[in-house]
């Protein structure tokens, strides 16, 4: 991936420039601003993510000698409480959702997609999603980070939580054994958090950017609706009907009944059902297949001829059929 690409030239730059630990070059926070800014729009977090009910997911996407980067997911409610970074300075940027961050005598702000926050060492700051929505952030810290305290607000005052400071390389795993410990475990999500959780990793398509990728790129449309609902609502010229049953089997490149089309994950497949529920489910499956470029269109069928594209009125055979058994 061209930001992987771009990390890895990074990094061997430094690590000749540095020669060794010690003598790394440290960043900025502006040029942290700008790494993570350029790192979450790129593709290089998009299949890494997880979402999880008990607590925060992260995952340090890459530690090189002068700093790190963190991926974070958010699902509603989800929060760091007050926390500082140790001795590294920092930046992180949401990708997706919406995130508050909130520290002592300042007002909260509101953290909007690709604006980044920049701090300095010993910055301390609480930040939560008190939105109905998950949230991806992308975070980096120089050096990377090794050591975080966590804080009460007393008053207005940041005191200490005892026994609350963490150092060390083992800090990602230690961060979610102590969420764990802390908040009561639930390990259900609800279908709107899984659905919010899929598209979360889409990059959905409309109607019309769907037709326009169908009609000029090598992407293929794929009509998961099974043959009741295409009986009723007609159907779109050209596309390829795979109901949602076997969708992974026949197109995981691995499957002995894949299509024939389905050699390589970078296939890029455009679900679409009736309105645009299942098809993020769908298209999340094939992506959890590799096939890293699966996405879906908002609102289906429906959307597509409410948007006065072409379409097949009900019993009038276009689609491309395959067979419905695994
Ligand atoms: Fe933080």
């Amino acid at each position: 991936m061209a930001t992987d690409k771009h990390l890895a030239r990074e990094a061997s730059t430094t690590l000749i420039a540095a020669k060794g630990l010690s003598d790394a070059v440290l960043r900025t926070p502006e040029e942290l601003a700008n790494i993570v800014s350029l790192f979450a729009s790129s593709d290089g977090w998009m299949d890494k993510v997880r979402l999880r009910a008990e607590g925060r997911w992260y995952e340090r996407l890459y530690h090189g000698p002068d700093y790190d980067i963190w991926v974070i997911s958010w699902l509603p409610g989800q929060s760091t409480g007050f926390h500082d970074h140790g001795a590294s300075s920092g930046a992180f940027v949401v990708a997706t959702g919406i995130l508050e961050e909130h520290r002592p005598f300042e007002r909260t702000r509101v953290i909007y997609p690709g604006k980044p926050r920049a701090f300095g060492p010993d910055y301390a700051h609480d930040v939560r999603n008190v939105s109905l929505a998950p949230a991806i952030s992308i975070h980096a810290y120089s050096p990377p980070l090794s050591e975080m305290n966590e804080y009460e607000l007393d008053g207005s005052q940041l005191v200490p939580r005892e026994g609350a400071s963490e150092k060390a390389e083992t800090l990602d795993q230690e961060w979610s054994v102590q969420r764990q410990r802390r908040k009561p475990r639930t390990d259900t999500l609800s279908i709107e958090q899984v659905l919010s959780a899929a598209r979360a990793r889409l990059r959905r398509l409309s109607p019309d950017e769907a037709y326009e990728a169908a009609e000029t790129t090598e992407a293929i449309l794929v009509d998961i609706r099974p043959e009741s609902q295409r009986a009723i609502e007609g159907s779109i010229a050209g596309a390829l009907v795979v109901e949602r049953n076997v969708l992974e089997w026949r197109f995981d490149p691995a499957s002995s009944t894949r299509l024939p089309i389905a050699t390589d994950h970078d296939l890029r497949v455009i679900v679409f059902c009736s309105e645009g529920y299942t098809s993020s489910l769908a298209a999340t499956a094939l992506q959890d297949l590799g096939l890293w470029r699966a996405t879906d269109v908002l609102g289906g069928f429906h959307a597509w001829r409410a948007s006065g594209l072409p379409t097949v009125p009900p019993g009038k055979a276009s689609t491309i059929n395959t067979a419905t058994h695994r």
